[in-house]
């Protein structure tokens, strides 16, 4: 998607041919910032910081970041702790165990002395599948849009509300929940998005509206807590969310706070779609009970980033000295509260993910 016009991806591999660039996105959005991966320590860092965020791209990032390892030794010690490293950084997000997993398949019954090109070339694919996917996401996610907008009996736009940032930034390029969203936009469709804060983070704020403002797309920012009340104004037609795991019974689990929304949309009868990958989804796990939810520094409550009037970016507490603060970084939306998932391969209901993916029944 564009940045200033210019078609940019959020990862990339450097002109030196080997080096990972990334956009460095705990600087977005007031400074475009490229940061470069020279080490597996370097890629493992980034997801850790979040410089590279969102359930794809951290996906992606930890492939490059096999490759930065298998470059500099690519022994079967090296390549098992790279492995341990990457997948140590981020406990929720799939993605980031299915891209080692693939990775270490493609690479396991390599010479050594090809694994580093082999490695590279890997995580090229992944990359591309993933933007391909997301491409996809968007064609299916338009025929939804389409219908909603030919249903509506408002006049005006079609209201689409989006939690976290499940946009090309999450990704390589299109986004999961935005992939829709730009397919419907550049098909000329008329179309508002609300565009959730997402504390602690604000991942909405500084990243979604970030995006959507580069396409043209008309947003709105509003606080986690608008909602509902929204929805109860008719003033919301449509929720599109991403997801870091989706369960095999087709439970979500995403940024947190998307429960809530699903619950305010099933009151309102506001159809609920979550958009995701096949890498998203988790297998292995019946239900979403069993997902392990990533706990974040408590700092990240207590303080809030911003940008002063001088341009510097700096850090201030808001919360009473001496309290305490929680910070569960993502919530599971039961499957019943999902009206349908949106895959590369389609729309379904959630209980029907498995016919999507005939291959992944057991026999
Ligand atoms: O903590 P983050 O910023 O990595 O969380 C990201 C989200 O929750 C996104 O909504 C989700 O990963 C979907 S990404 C396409």
């Amino acid at each position: 998607m564009n940045i200033n016009g210019k078609p940019t991806r959020t990862i990339w591999l450097a002109d030196d041919g080997w080096s990972v660039a990334v956009i460095d996105q705990t600087r977005l959005p007031y400074v475009f910032e490229v940061a470069y991966l020279r080490t597996v320590a370097d890629a493992a860092r980034a997801i850790k910081t979040m410089q590279v965020r969102g359930a794809p791209l951290i996906g992606v990032t930890a492939a490059y970041g096999m490759a930065l390892a298998m470059r500099s030794d690519p022994t079967d010690v090296a390549m098992r702790a790279a492995v341990d490293l990457l997948a140590a950084q981020r406990p929720t997000a799939v993605n980031l165990r299915w891209a080692l997993e693939q990775m270490r398949d493609a690479l396991i019954s390599v010479a050594l002395k090809d694994r580093g090109v082999v490695a590279y070339a890997e995580a090229a694919e992944i990359a591309e599948a993933d933007v391909e996917n997301c491409r996809r996401i968007g064609r299916h996610g338009l025929e939804i849009l389409r219908q909603l907008a030919a249903q509506k009996s408002k006049s005006g736009p079609l209201h689409i509300l989006t939690h976290c940032n499940a946009g090309w930034l999450a990704c390589v390029d299109w986004g999961t929940a935005t992939s829709p969203i730009y397919a419907a936009y550049d098909a000329g469709l008329d179309l508002h998005v609300w565009v959730d804060e997402t504390r602690p983070r604000n991942q909405g704020a500084a990243l979604t509206a970030f995006e959507l403002g580069h396409h043209g797309v008309p947003h709105t920012i509003i606080v986690d807590n608008a909602g509902g009340h929204l929805m109860q104004q008719g003033e919301v037609d449509v929720c599109i969310v991403g997801a870091d795991r989706v369960t095999a019974n087709g439970d979500v689990c995403n940024k947190i706070g998307t429960y809530l929304k699903a619950l305010a949309a099933r009151d309102n009868s506001v159809p609920f779609y979550v958009a995701l990958p096949h890498s998203t989804i988790d297998w292995t796990l019946a239900d979403g009970r069993l997902i392990v939810i990533e706990e974040r520094s408590p700092s990240e409550v207590l303080a809030m980033s911003g940008r002063l009037p001088d341009g510097a970016i700096v850090s201030v507490d808001i919360a009473a000295p001496g309290s305490l603060a929680a910070n569960p970084a993502f919530d599971v939306t039961p499957a019943r509260l999902v009206t349908g998932i949106i895959t590369e391969r389609g729309v379904t209901e959630p209980h029907h993910l498995l016919e999507l993916y005939p291959e992944r029944a057991r026999p």
